[in-house]
């Protein structure tokens, strides 16, 4: 490794140090923390205007500009996360202690986001620092509640700040399909999250006096969620799927060229024993152009150490919904509410409540934005870009769409196995030097016109 990759990963392992858990109401200050250091390394590599965006309540947005390219070059706004998800589960070494192997750097944030926040910073300082200037005007836009749904940041985008005014946007928080494969994500699900409470009773009873008699609120609760999906996959929320708009004959053969094997997906990503899902849908069109349904959490009842033999007269379940073209949030919400209350049994209550919500989105690859991009990454990477959707959702792709009418440069450098969001999270090396050489390039290509 040379002195300036050391120096790099140096720096990245300061900021993953951070535990910036965006959910959590104990790490707040370590958030606020968190937006600082960003803010300082923006100010660092000479961007003007590095400042904390801040809402009551919320966690603080970090801006920052530099426009002397002048009127007739573009304007692209630069836009990642630095809040990370929580970080239970089994770690090989702590998750706030960033460890590399085999050319990784684990921890969590690694991929998501901060080493492709890290990315973008690291290739305007090097331009900044061979030319003094930079080849085309950058805003820098990194939010601190991404992994909660991102309200502070919609308020900000439909506030018409001026600040927003840009051409593209570059969103450095997906994945490459594979190692060594250069890719633009055109594509994302939306989702809807939130919980069903459920309630049978006053009290928790006796399961031996009342068993027989009473209803059982998480027996309730189960069956509303089996009512939702079926063994299959099949969503059975009446109207759920109507509108949902298919891939384009172009697109789906795009996908067919892709190299993939669907026994080594299931080995070495899914690590399961069977994949599941909607039957006459493949893979990419399961996790990336169809709807989906899934219970993250049940809360309830005894859950502790050995027996109690109660009837719980509680339970929620923690529930999301993934959605497609030709969804919306505000439909697919209602449609929920509704399917459960017509699941929910006799003698108990049900409600969904929403948490927070995203529109599905799909970025136009015909303009010079996409097109500048898939040339950078092909010189770096030395292979042809290929374009491919995602399942995951990131909120503020819709919201740039919707509020300031600008395309999404998708550029990730993430791998599938790099764990995102589980234990061990890590972010390729390899991956950071090419990014920042790719992102690099794309600055001078953008402003070469
Ligand atoms: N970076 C991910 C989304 C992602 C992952 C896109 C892999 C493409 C490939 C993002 O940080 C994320 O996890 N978003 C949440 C959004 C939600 C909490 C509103 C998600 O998808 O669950
Ligand atoms: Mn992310």
């Amino acid at each position: 490794m040379t002195g300036t990759q050391e120096q790099l990963i140096a720096e990245l392992i300061g900021f993953l140090r951070i535990p910036s858990v965006s959910t959590a109401p104990e790490h707040a200050g370590d958030v606020r923390r968190c937006a600082e250091h960003v803010r300082g390394m923006l100010a660092a590599v000479g961007l003007q205007n590095a400042t904390l965006i801040e809402a009551k309540g919320r966690h603080p947005l970090v801006y920052a500009d530099w426009l002397g390219a002048g009127a007739d070059k573009p304007t692209v706004l630069f836009y990642g996360h630095y809040d990370v998800q929580p970080a239970d589960g089994e770690w090989v070494t702590p998750a706030f202690e960033p460890a590399i192997r085999n050319g990784n750097i684990y921890a969590r944030g690694a991929a998501d986001d901060k080493g492709q926040v890290f990315l973008q910073i690291k290739a305007v300082e090097r331009l900044m620092r061979r030319d003094g200037r930079l080849p085309v005007n950058v805003r820098f836009l990194i939010e601190g509640e991404e992994e909660v749904g991102g309200e502070h940041i919609e308020a900000f985008v439909a506030s018409g700040d001026p600040r927003l005014q840009a051409d593209a946007a570059i969103v450095c928080d997906t994945e490459m399909f594979a190692p060594g494969l250069p890719t633009l994500c055109v594509g994302l699900r939306g989702i809807v999250y939130g919980e069903i409470h459920v309630r049978s009773g006053e009290t928790d009873l006796h399961s031996g006096v009342y068993g027989g008699a009473a209803p059982n609120a998480i027996m309730a609760a189960c069956e509303i969620v089996v009512a939702l999906k079926d063994r299959d996959g099949r969503i059975r929320i009446p109207g759920f799927t109507d509108g949902v708009i298919p891939p384009s004959a172009a697109e789906r053969a795009a996908w067919d060229r892709l190299p993939f094997n669907e026994a080594e997906y299931l080995e070495k990503e899914v690590k399961s024993r069977a994949l599941t899902g909607e039957p006459g849908y493949d893979v990419f069109e399961r996790t990336w152009a169809r709807p989906t349904l899934e219970v993250h959490g049940i809360r309830g009842g005894f859950t502790g150490e050995g027996a109690k033999t109660v009837i719980p007269c509680e339970a929620v379940v923690k529930i999301s919904m993934r959605l497609v073209a030709g969804q919306t949030a505000a439909v697919a919400t209602r449609q929920l509410a509704e399917a459960v209350q017509a699941a929910c049994p006799k003698g108990v209550e049900a409600e969904f409540r929403a948490f927070h919500a995203a529109e599905p989105s799909l970025v136009r690859t015909d303009n010079v934005f996409i097109e500048k991009s898939a040339e950078a990454m092909r010189e770096v990477f030395g292979k042809d870009t290929v374009y491919i959707r995602s399942g995951g959702s990131i909120p503020i792709v819709g919201l740039f769409e919707e509020h300031l009418r600008i395309p999404s440069v998708m550029m990730g450098f993430g791998l599938p196995d790099d764990n995102l969001h589980a234990p061990n999270e890590k972010f390729h090396l390899a991956n950071l030097f090419h990014g920042i050489d790719a992102m690099a390039r794309y600055l001078e290509l953008l402003g070469n016109d």
